[in-house]
């Protein structure tokens, strides 16, 4: 850190992206990203004709790309605002509908980048805790005082909300925003899409990284109504207009249009989640219900800690979150057939250790 940093900014607890380290190959399963490639019309659409136009800048207003989330949902374009990854969608709605004096209410247990925004931008946080089973109790949300932000389903506990308890918080908090990321409901959540038409203060959040195999194209949108959308622009554009790149915009278009790829990589992703709760459950893990791509899962007769230290000694990869109430779980990505192989053997392996 410099002398120069504005002091504001020395206290920042800045978010830490899952690991990625370079020591030896891993089996990466610590950061919920698609073990699959992304649609084959998205690698068709990146031609070197289309790359040999970098010279240009990009649309601003991502016309074609809005168009094509729009016809995907049933919506207009300007219900429809994209971002550089849901985290940058999520950074806009916060300078749009945070500060000091609103405040924001979160859950206390969800995606550490909301604490993070909140930090940056100084607005303090009304943290919700959570039920003991990790489950969201609806109630502590309804009647706050400025926005109010939540996953569904949450992150890391993979647990969904039911529609009626998000359009009970929906409902109780006429004056605020109230921000719904449904980074995960492709896998099993019930997405509140259909409230969009009576509730103006609805705000869906949404992410190509994970059903659409795109994380690495960083691109994110928000659903909304069109003056939502318009508060979403008028941060945007007072801060980057360009946020999304050409070839970005044409992967996005082509990953919202294959729907047949999009469905057949979920239904793989979920088949291969169920097998894989069963089986650790069966060598005796505690495995929450998950409705992501992802396990919330609790090892036998060990720590979250200790399993992941072990688990990585092995070569595999999964994620621990420091959080008192989490530490005997970890969180596991779920990859393909032969990552969730690797992992269950190297379980396997830890379990007979400990009993030796
Ligand atoms: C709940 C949730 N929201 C948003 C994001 C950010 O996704 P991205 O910025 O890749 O769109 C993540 C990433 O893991 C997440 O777990």
């Amino acid at each position: 850190m410099s002398d120069f940093l504005l002091p504001r900014l020395r206290t920042l607890d800045p978010y830490v992206p899952g690991e990625q380290p370079q020591d030896r190959r891993y089996v990466k399963l610590n950061t919920n990203e698609s073990p699959f490639p992304p649609s084959p019309r998205v690698l068709d659409t990146l031609t070197r004709e289309a790359v040999s136009r970098l010279n240009l800048y990009p649309d601003p207003l991502a016309r074609a790309l809005r168009e094509a989330i729009a016809a995907e949902y049933g919506l207009e374009p300007d219900n429809v605002f994209v971002g550089n990854g849901s985290d940058e969608v999520l950074g806009f709605a916060f300078m749009a509908y945070a500060d000091e004096t609103r405040g924001v209410t979160l859950p206390d247990v969800s995606y550490g980048f909301y604490r993070v925004y909140a930090q940056l931008y100084r607005v303090h946080p009304v943290i919700v805790p959570l039920n003991e089973d990790f489950t969201l109790p609806a109630e502590n949300f309804v009647g706050r005082r400025g926005m109010v932000a939540l996953a569904n389903p949450n992150a890391p506990t993979s647990l969904a909300m039911p529609l009626g308890e998000i359009e009970r918080i929906i409902a109780g908090n006429p004056q605020n925003i109230v921000l719904i990321d449904e980074a995960y409901v492709d896998f099993g959540g019930e997405t509140c899409l259909p409230l969009l038409s009576r509730y103006p203060n609805l705000l869906i959040v949404r992410t190509y990284s994970k059903s659409r195999s795109l994380a690495g194209g960083r691109l994110g949108y928000a659903l909304a109504s069109p003056a939502i959308i318009d508060d979403l622009n008028r941060v945007k554009n007072s801060f980057h207009p360009y946020s999304i790149n050409n070839l970005t915009m044409l992967a996005g278009i082509e990953a919202m249009r294959d729907r047949d790829y999009f469905r057949s990589c979920v239904e793989a992703i979920c088949a291969q989640r169920d097998a894989s709760a069963r089986e650790l459950a069966a060598m005796g893990f505690s495995v929450l219900p998950s409705a992501t791509n992802f396990l919330f899962a609790s090892p036998p007769g060990m720590d979250g800690l200790t399993y992941y230290r072990k688990l990585k000694e092995r070569g595999v990869l999964v994620r621990y979150l420091s959080q008192p109430m989490l530490a005997r779980h970890v969180r596991i990505t779920v990859g393909s057939a032969d990552q969730m192989r690797a992992l269950m053997d190297a379980t396997r392996d830890i379990l007979k250790e400990g009993t030796a």
